[in-house]
């Protein structure tokens, strides 16, 4: 039977009990399944013979009528194979895991389309999370598909303007604090906490990271079932990094695939109380006050999925590892220009993070690596007008374009001749 169970004390919760924390220890939740049910289920289903798509994997999801499910056409995003930009770095093989390519544009969509779907499940007829920009696009997105009110706390002024643009015309009720990320999650989970009609589907909610697990199961079947050596991803309130490694333990626990990649997270610099932690051999974090970083979707201090993600990486044999600012503009820069791939600056984080462990020698040239890009470029077209070399401007005439590109003038045939 599914249901939920604390991951420190072990307390058990039916599958339908709203909570976002433990009665007992108020430690996370996860959701559990009795595996040999759903190795039966899956032996009977023609799962495998479906377009890849979240809900490909639907006898892999928490969800109990396929009538409710709320979609947008998530997943089946592109694995792609990046041999000029791993001729540059230095490794062997690399792929991209292109999660832009989503209805909103960022992988949240894989959680929400589960998440929304619980809701609608619930009975729910409203919708919140705090937000860095992502969540809130994807979420009101999917509330506006399932006829849900929505409503979103982000930090004011920081968070990506295409994002912004996203929550407002899907018609969610945008609520800008005068604080940061984290402030926005304790506030939102007050709130529906005390207002038990309002859902809450951050990544606390354990429903919503089920979605993220195809992530995983994605990867592995455009790999014709095998997982790579490495995955490596942006991490910021650590629930993607968390849903992944349940995704791939999971492919492995059905005989699946026959082996485990090893997880690694990147994070900002001005924000990595995760990767601080895992260079100093520790199991706790000391989360950051006042985060910083011009990847505004992983500007975040105190994780909450924090436990889930060091033990994720711990099991996987994986590691972590912090960029700066200018080496994760750095990376944006040469996916665009060697790959055509263009993704947000938290995004470009997995690929700024794979060039610094592996000139540090800590990945191998041989490892079979997949960087997650987990947002689209066009999410925060600010940055790259303040960073990048302005267009040229020239009248509107022939020789002023020839002069500015260096094209000489062709000889006159009578000059050739004569
Ligand atoms: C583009 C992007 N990358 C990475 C992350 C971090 O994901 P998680 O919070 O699950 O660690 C986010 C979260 O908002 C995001 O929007
Ligand atoms: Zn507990």
């Amino acid at each position: 039977m599914i249901h939920q169970a604390c991951i420190a004390c072990g307390e058990k919760y039916g599958a339908d009990e709203i909570l976002y924390s433990c009665r007992r220890c108020g430690d996370l939740l996860e959701v559990k399944y009795d595996y040999d049910v759903m190795e039966e289920k899956l032996k009977k289903s023609d799962w495998q013979s479906l377009p890849l798509s979240v809900w490909r994997y639907k006898d892999f999801m928490p969800i109990k009528v396929s009538s409710k499910i709320v979609s947008l056409n998530e997943g089946g995003t592109g694995l792609h194979s990046c041999q000029r930009l791993a001729n540059l770095l230095g490794v062997k093989q690399l792929y991209v895991k292109n999660e832009g390519e989503n209805p909103t544009g960022s992988f949240k969509d894989r959680g929400m389309t589960v998440g929304v779907t619980k809701a609608v499940e619930l009975n729910m007829e409203t919708v919140i999370c705090a937000s860095t920009g992502n969540t809130s696009a994807s979420l009101a997105a999917y509330a506006a598909k399932a006829g849900l009110q929505c409503i979103v706390l982000i930090p004011s002024g920081k968070i990506a303007y295409g994002k912004l643009a996203q929550a407002m015309v899907y018609g969610a009720k945008i609520v800008q604090i005068r604080g940061n990320f984290d402030q926005a999650l304790k506030m939102v989970l007050e709130l529906s906490e005390k207002h038990r009609e309002i859902y809450l589907l951050n990544s606390i909610n354990p429903y919503r990271l089920e979605g993220q697990r195809s992530l995983a199961y994605e990867i592995c079947d455009q790999l014709n079932r095998e997982a790579p050596d490495r995955v490596i991803l942006p991490v910021g309130n650590a629930g993607n990094i968390s849903a992944m490694w349940k995704g791939f333990t999971e492919f492995h626990k059905l005989g699946l695939i026959n082996k485990l990649p090893k997880m690694t997270g990147i994070q900002a610099e001005g924000a990595a109380p995760i990767a601080q932690a895992i260079k100093k051999g520790s199991n706790e974090i000391v989360p950051i006050d006042q985060p910083e970083t011009i990847a505004t979707a992983i500007r975040i201090g105190a994780p909450v999925s924090w436990k889930k993600a060091i033990r994720a990486i711990g099991e996987s044999k994986g590691t972590a590892e912090t960029v700066t600012d200018e080496e994760i503009l750095e990376a944006q820069k040469m996916l665009a220009r060697s790959e055509g791939l263009f993704v947000e600056p938290a995004s470009a984080s997995s690929i700024a993070g794979l060039k610094k462990l592996f000139e540090s020698g800590k990945i191998d040239e041989d490892e079979v690596v997949v960087c997650v890009t987990t947002g689209h470029g066009l999410k925060d077209p600010d940055i790259i007008m303040k960073i990048s070399e302005k267009p040229f401007e020239v009248d509107a005439e022939m020789v002023s374009i020839e002069k500015l590109l260096g094209l000489t003038l062709p000889i006159p045939a009578t000059m050739v001749s004569g």
